[in-house]
């Protein structure tokens, strides 16, 4: 989704800001834009499409300045066009980029026009622009113009607005979209993911919600909502992962699959010991609250909540409570009833998912006894507004298809079922089998990766189809979801999951030989039953691919396809079967021609309800 870069330095920015929003690329956008103050006046080069032609763009006609801002959008208000692209300008004076929506902008917009205000776009932001441009002419200064500002706006924001008139300044406010400051030597910046900013600085505060800052090269002043000045503390970054490389692979999505025995190795360290999962691994205290879990809430959106689905098996059969699973956009909107001694577990790659956000803000007013994010991203929101965080380690994922977070989701959550069941009767053996097979994780990723040569192969199948039918059950149920999506987000084949003893009351229907059928069949107690169902698909003359273990005893035929997957437990074959459904949507997608990296319409981090 859109992403914010801007800089006040005493060298020229442009450049800086460019790179910052190649690195924000992977969150998908349609238009990119860049404003500097020159010499007192602002000059702003905006462009519809990628970042490169922007980069074209400003190689033809440079722009010099030491403050600016910059801008990928994903439109929300008005269709992906130059003039509704970031940085909207109001009277050649004030810059502003934003990302978020502001849902009283028709009503401002009124305000604004009956003011004399001329509006440029179709854009919710420019109201943002025009609002600061008029509070100016009250207001002793940029700051408090922006907090007169940002006090009239409802919904969500992370904004950075300059003015060509005050040219070492910028002010940035946060309220449901994130932002980092930025803090280089003489220098200092801004940015909606500190990924963008790696190259100049490993140093960084995240704006709190309600936060405004001043930001000049020497100082960085923060104020809270109710414009106290406050610190928020400054980390050094921990990412180790540069987002702009994409190494030997043709692309990010290929190397964080093949980054997932690395990404898992990762998420366990130091978290297992003696044969049990550490609580520490859930943050401080995470004893004390874990203890009387008698029921867990999992919330997410997407591919995290398909993680929460699977795992949703594993709590109710391992560690003994009972478990439901939502969808963070139904659940805020629901009335749900509490149960005594409950968990809430959200799941975010991001941290910054509008939903599942709101879904946490809700829970904690409903008296959860405990908040435990599953999250991949340091001093993200869900990590600072929750009680527990368990941190997965996965390093950046850039790839717009979730795949190695998706397992390490897995893995962690595996952790948290041991975590769990340890204070709820699970006995030693059934926890050492547990962090056994989690310990042999990595291993045996690299074995089912060895699978990418002929699931290659099988891909050209899939050249001609529409439409793509996936079967699972129990667990593997939510592992053909997961296989379902990747298909449709990166190669846009239809395809949808079924739990496949529902088979017959419905999609039946489907089977002809132009409907390909996948299967994950692990060697489980569920086998001779999913076997029926692949008995019922062959009768009505259905081509199927069925992903199985050695020993489940299918074989090839007319009417099937089987691909051994390497032997595994019960406790990982979930996360095992993923690995060929993930190269399976991506050597399917290759043959398409897509964006593979960056499918069409989609975003990366989802900050927009
Ligand atoms: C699919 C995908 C999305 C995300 C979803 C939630 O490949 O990536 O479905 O899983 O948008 O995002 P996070 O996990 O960041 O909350």
């Amino acid at each position: 989704m859109c992403g914010i870069v801007g800089a006040v330095a005493q060298r020229d920015v442009a450049e800086i800001l460019v790179e910052g929003l190649r690195r924000l690329e992977y969150r998908g956008y349609d238009s990119a834009g860049v404003a500097v103050i020159q010499n007192g006046e602002l000059s702003r080069t905006r462009r519809l499409g990628k970042v490169q032609e922007l980069s074209s763009a400003l190689d033809e006609a440079p722009l010099a300045g030491g403050t600016g801002i910059a801008h990928t959008r994903w439109a929300t208000h008005g269709e992906p066009s130059e003039r509704n692209a970031h940085p909207h300008v109001s009277e050649g004076d004030i810059a502003v980029v934003h990302n978020g929506i502001i849902e009283n902008h028709n009503k401002l917009r009124e305000k604004l026009k009956g003011l004399g205000y001329v509006f440029a776009s179709d854009t919710d932001t420019e109201v943002i622009c025009h609002l600061v441009h008029h509070e100016l002419k009250t207001a002793d200064n940029l700051l408090t113009a922006v907090q007169a500002t940002v006090k009239q706006l409802e919904g969500a924001y992370g904004t950075v607005v300059i003015d060509r008139r005050d040219s070492e300044r910028m002010v940035v406010a946060r309220s449901g979209s994130p932002l980092v400051i930025g803090f280089g030597l003489g220098e200092n910046f801004v940015a909606s993911d500190q990924l963008a900013l790696l190259p100049v600085t490993r140093s960084f505060a995240f704006l709190e919600e309600g936060d405004v800052a001043e930001v000049t090269r020497r100082e960085v002043n923060i104020y809270d909502v109710n414009c106290n000045p406050v610190k928020r503390e400054v980390k050094e970054s921990e990412v180790t992962h540069d987002a702009g490389d994409k190494g030997e692979y043709r692309h990010y999505m290929l190397k964080e699959i093949y980054e997932q025995p690395t990404a898992i190795a990762h998420t366990l360290e130091g978290r297992i010991a003696g044969g049990k999962v550490l609580d520490s691994a859930f943050g401080e205290n995470a004893a004390e609250f874990l203890k009387d879990i008698k029921h867990v809430q999992i919330i997410a959106c997407g591919t995290s909540y398909h993680a929460g689905m699977a795992a949703r098996y594993w709590l109710e059969d391992w560690a003994g409570v009972s478990c439901n699973v939502e969808i963070a956009s139904e659940f805020r909107y629901r009335k749900s009833h509490l149960f005594p001694n409950s968990l809430l577990v959200t799941i975010s790659q991001s941290g910054e998912t509008a939903d599942t956000l709101a879904a946490l803000r809700l829970a904690k007013d409903m008296g959860y006894k405990a908040t435990l994010t599953i999250c991949n991203s340091a001093g993200s929101s869900l990590v600072r507004e929750s009680d527990m965080a368990y941190m997965m380690k996965a390093g950046a994922e850039i790839g717009v298809a979730s795949t190695k977070a998706f397992t390490v989701q897995l893995a962690g959550l595996l952790m948290l079922t041991t975590a769990i069941g340890r204070h709820n009767g699970m006995s030693e053996e059934m926890q050492a089998a547990i962090t056994q097979s989690l310990q042999s994780m990595p291993a045996k990723v690299e074995q089912a990766l060895g699978l990418d040569d002929a699931i290659a192969e099988l891909a050209e199948d899939f050249a001609d189809k529409h439409h793509a039918l996936f079967l699972g059950r129990g667990d593997q149920y939510p592992i053909a979801m997961e296989g379902a999506l990747k298909l449709k987000e990166i190669s846009y084949i239809h395809a949808e999951a079924y739990a496949s003893g529902e088979l017959k009351h419905g999609p039946l229907a489907l089977i002809d030989a132009d409907m390909p059928v996948i299967v994950v069949a692990p060697n489980n107690e569920l086998l001779e039953k999913l076997k029926s169902n692949v008995e019922e698909v062959r009768a009505r003359g259905g081509l199927m691919y069925v992903f199985a273990d050695k020993d489940a005893e299918f074989e090839s035929d007319d009417t099937m396809k089987v691909i051994p997957v390497p032997h595994c437990d019960e406790f990982m074959a979930p996360l095992i079967y993923t690995i060929p459904l993930q190269l399976l949507s991506y050597h399917v997608a290759l043959i398409k021609g897509t964006d593979v990296d960056q499918p069409r319409n989609l975003a990366k981090s989802v900050t927009v309800e």
